[in-house]
Formats: structure tokens, sequence, C-alpha cells
């Protein structure tokens, strides 16, 4: 019997990726160990209670390894397998990366998807730019995520015409909806053990 892997979601926004990824995992038997957010009044922790989920904030700090010292207690504490970022608009350090991979046999397993086609509009507002841009496409990236900026190894990505748009809304949407599926479809992945999972293992303190 595969062992269900232990998933937080990280997000600092609205949460609809965090709430179809919630939704995927119960319809899956599981459970989403928890939701962190680095801000007080994102929309995902309302989401994330309406769906019986664990949440955990702290607030961003100045001091960055500072802030990532305490999102390792809990990644420790519920001894996560995976993360997967769902609209988490802050950058993780390299140190913060190596911690997680020395728990995961040197495999950090962080995940970001994004709404672009990488390396094309990384960063914030990158649907706003490409539609004004008027690019004939853009879409979505699924990708492991390193030091970078929206960078690391491409999973998945999943394309959209923008000629079928004349409005943005219908745009948003719709890279939303692409979002979700594809992410929701990658968690089915790791739960059904189709991607491996490199489970958590303590770190021994001196
Ligand atoms: C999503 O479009 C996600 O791809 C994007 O933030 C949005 C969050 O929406 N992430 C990035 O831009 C990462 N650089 P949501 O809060 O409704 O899931």
């Amino acid at each position: 019997m595969i062992k269900t892997p232990r998933v937080a979601i990280f997000a600092s926004g609205a949460g609809s990726n965090a709430e179809a990824l919630i939704k995927k995992m119960h319809s899956l038997g599981g459970q989403v160990e928890f939701v962190f957010s680095d801000k007080t009044e994102a929309g995902v922790l309302a989401k994330a209670q309406s769906l019986n989920t664990r949440r955990y904030v702290i607030k961003k700090k100045a001091d960055r390894l500072q802030h990532e010292q305490e999102v390792l207690k809990l990644i420790d504490q519920h001894q996560i397998d995976w993360i997967l970022l769902a609209g988490y608009m802050r950058l993780l350090s390299p140190s913060f990366l190596k911690s997680l991979a020395e728990r995961h046999e040197g495999r950090a397993q962080v995940v970001n998807i994004h709404p672009s086609l990488l390396p094309a509009y990384p960063g914030a507002h990158s649907l706003e730019r490409a539609f004004a841009d008027q690019v004939s496409e853009s879409g979505v990236t699924l990708h492991l995520v390193d030091e970078g900026m929206d960078a690391g190894p491409v999973l998945k990505q999943a394309a959209i015409s923008l000629k079928e748009f004349t409005a943005f809304a219908d745009f948003k949407a719709s890279v939303h909806r692409l979002e979700h599926q594809i992410y929701t479809e990658f968690l089915e992945k790791i739960v059904l053990g189709e991607i491996p999972t490199h489970y958590f293992k303590e770190t021994v303190k001196c």
C-alpha cells in the first residue's frame, strides 16, 4: 500500500488553487496537512477554514532566514513531504531549499504554478502583462522550485490562445481553470504514487 504523501500548501492570495487542491485531496480520501500564509488578510485562509483545513500564518519578516526557520519548524512538526506553492509571493532561499532537500533524500519537493509559459512573464502581474502585450499565446507552467523567481525544472506546460478573448476577465478565468486542472492532476499523481515521493526523514540534530 502506498503511503499518502503529506502535503502543505503555501499561498499569499485569494486561494482558488489551494481550494481546488484541498477538494481534490478530499476526493482522494486524504487531507492537506495545512495551508500556510505569510499574510493574515489572505483570502486563502477563509477558504481553507471552510474546508476544515489547518491554517498557519507567519507574517513576512524583514529577516527572510528567520521567517524560514519558523516555517521549517512547521514542516518538521507535520513531517511534510511536498510543498505546493499556490500564489505564494515570496522567494524561497537556497538554505531553506537545502534544508528541505536534506529531509527528502536530496529533493526539496517544492512545486509552483505560474500563469504564463515560463520563461516568459515571470514574477507578479503576469496575466496583465501578457494581455497588455497582446501576445498570441499564453498559458500555465507547473514546475519544481529552485531559488530563482518562477524558476526550476518544468513539470508541465499548457497553452491558451489569446485570440479567443477580448475581455481580460475571461482570459484570467480561463487561465485559472487550466491551473486548477493541471495542479489537481499533479496532486492526484503524487497521491497515487505515479510520481514518486521521497518521504520526509528526520534530520539528525546535534
Ligand atoms: C495564480 O494565478 C498563480 O499561478 C499565481 O498567483 C495566482 C494565485 O491565485 N502565482 C504566481 O504568480 C507565482 N509567481 P489563487 O490565489 O486564486 O490561487
